[in-house]
């Protein structure tokens, strides 16, 4: 059992009002003796036993766009009753698509595949959400229909970038920009992705509005140069973002909605000239639609994989935010464990970490040592190495 540091014992036992009802829980692990990271959490109608989330983590090995059954596994691994796990970045549509072997949701073939990978994850007491995703320009003519050109909020192209393992490097032809009647077809996209994410099982999704994807390209002021009503103001670039919002909303319910956005990275040539404000503009536009949870990445994410010194912090928007919040990136467990007691977060995602430790809530549990992570096998096609062959702690010599 691992200590509570003095410091979270100063912030469970401050009179700061700021602190929400969560705070009760908080002192009582407290005297128990419990991690602020392993005590329960409620995100309405989910019953969360600890804080410590599974991020999306693409891994490309659902050969053909089918999920796989040795997803079943590796997500099993990674399930602990009452944990919350957020699926694998899973493509909206045959023109979502941007790199080799990612899932897709779009076809019946897809969403029965799922099916086994969603009940392995339930059997064990999971909560399981599928993250929706479009890549838009963040691709090429390779992985089209009929070799067409990608879409974006933009026609502005893309140089090659290097893969969050760096060591991968990308490349991409021209995107074509959407007409204004063409972008309710793609908002629709996402909300029937939805409700086949429901109909695989899943318990929500989470809409992939992060990293330089298509979402991100309508948000973001580097990439979006449009003049009609999704370009220009900030209202006008987050329309899009909000009605994929809306359409899943009603499709499936608010209570089952979560949206991650990086409002900071500028992976993927995607910055925007005033991120905080970006940041704030969205925690604030959802609390209309009352989603289930917003998830932000950490101004110290550049990109999608490697940690940077920032200034910024997510708290104006974890304040602003009514929902349940979930932070992301380059966090360890005392990191984490801080970010909770100091109510800077409810949820704690976790990328790399998890990756590599199946058992993750377990090991920080017993303060035990941490496998690391082999970036060369992030993106490999292989079934099993880099995937679910990470030791848990029993069989870690
Ligand atoms: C191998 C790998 C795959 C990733 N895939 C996704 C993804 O599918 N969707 C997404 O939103 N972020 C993705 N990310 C970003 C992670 O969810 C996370 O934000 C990032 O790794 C930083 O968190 P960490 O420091 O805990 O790893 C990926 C990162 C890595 C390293």
């Amino acid at each position: 059992m691992v200590h509570i540091t003095s410091r979270w014992v100063s912030v469970l036992f401050s009179k700061d009002k700021s602190l929400n009802q969560d705070h009760a829980v908080l002192q009582m692990a407290f005297k128990e003796g419990q991690l602020p990271l392993l005590t329960p959490y409620k995100m309405r109608q989910f019953e969360l036993s600890h804080r410590v989330v599974l991020a999306p983590l693409t891994r490309q090995r659902s050969y053909g766009n089918i999920p796989q059954p040795h997803a079943i596994l590796y997500y099993s691994q990674r399930t602990t009753k009452g944990g919350f796990l957020i699926s694998e970045a899973t493509c909206v549509s045959e023109t979502a698509r941007g790199y080799l072997d990612t899932p897709g949701i779009w076809t019946k073939e897809q969403v029965e595949a799922w099916k086994p990978i969603v009940d392995a994850v339930h059997a064990k007491g999971g909560i399981f959400f599928c993250q929706l995703w479009h890549a838009g320009r963040v691709s090429n003519t390779g992985f089209q229909p009929n070799g067409q050109a990608p879409i974006s909020s933009t026609d502005k192209g893309l140089s090659n970038q290097v893969q969050s393992n760096d060591i991968d490097v990308a490349q991409f032809t021209p995107p074509r920009k959407l007409t204004t009647q063409e972008i309710p077809l793609v908002v629709d996209d996402f909300r029937v992705a939805a409700r086949n994410a429901i109909e695989a099982g899943f318990d929500g999704v989470e809409i992939h509005g992060a990293h330089g994807y298509l979402v991100d390209q309508f948000m973001k002021d580097e990439v979006n140069d449009r003049t009609d009503e999704y370009g220009g103001s900030l209202e006008n670039r987050c329309r899009f973002a909000l009605e994929i919002v809306d359409g899943i909303v009603k499709e499936i319910g608010a209570d089952r909605v979560g949206l991650r956005l990086s409002p900071f990275a500028n992976y993927m040539e995607s910055g925007d000239s005033n991120p905080k404000a970006l940041g704030l503009y969205m925690a604030e536009s959802l609390n209309k639609y009352k989603i289930l949870y917003c998830h932000m990445v950490e101004p110290r994410m550049k990109t999608a994989g490697e940690k940077f010194y920032s200034p910024h912090s997510l708290v104006p928007m974890r304040k602003a935010f009514k929902g349940t919040f979930i932070s992301a990136g380059g966090y360890d467990m005392e990191d984490g464990n801080n970010a909770v007691a100091e109510n800077r977060t409810d949820l704690v995602a976790y990328g790399r970490l998890f990756l590599a430790n199946p058992d993750l809530p377990k090991r920080f549990e017993l303060n035990a040592p941490l496998n690391k992570y082999n970036r060369e096998t992030f993106y490999t096609p292989d079934p099993v190495l880099g995937y679910t062959d990470y030791p848990f702690l029993e069989t870690t010599s």
